[in-house]
């Protein structure tokens, strides 16, 4: 087993379509490459990766509450950033750090992006730094289990 243990990396609806979906915003890169730049980084400080998608909030819920084992959960939770109670309910029962993750600055969006449920039970938000911000969100997740 790696130093830290498994981290989890959640993707939320429409991740899937990646490197096709509104690449202006989003980027080029895919779901697939996304996995593979964290599973390098991963590695390297310390961490099994488990990286998921899932289309479905029941399955996004079960899968968090499943993670009891993970040192750190990092989401994407994607459009249900801006609606899901229970996706918020579930990680309000994370003990792990929980760092709550997106491609683009939902901040410089539509008004609706604005808000999110997550952040209130959020360790930590990164946000707008497109697909690198997988690798930030690592690094940051191997700091708070080693300084705190
Ligand atoms: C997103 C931002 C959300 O508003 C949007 O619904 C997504 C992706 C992002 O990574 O920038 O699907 O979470």
């Amino acid at each position: 087993m790696a130093q830290y243990g498994k981290i989890l990396v959640l993707n939320g609806p429409n991740l899937n379509m990646l490197g096709t979906r509104e690449p202006e915003i989003y980027g080029k890169q895919t779901l697939a490459d996304i996995e593979a730049n964290c599973r390098k980084t991963a590695e390297n400080l310390g961490f099994d990766l488990d990286f998921r998608q899932s289309n479905s909030e029941g399955e996004l819920v079960g899968w968090i509450q499943q993670s009891t084992e993970a040192a750190a959960i990092i989401i994407n939770p994607a459009a249900y950033t801006h609606t899901s109670v229970a996706i918020r309910d579930a990680l309000a029962l994370c003990v792990s750090p929980v760092i709550e993750l997106h491609i683009s600055n939902i901040f410089r969006r539509e008004p609706f992006r604005h808000e999110s449920m997550i952040s209130g039970v959020a360790t930590g938000l990164v946000c707008g730094f497109g697909p690198n911000g997988y690798m930030l969100a690592i690094h940051a997740a191997r700091d708070l289990l080693e300084n705190g």
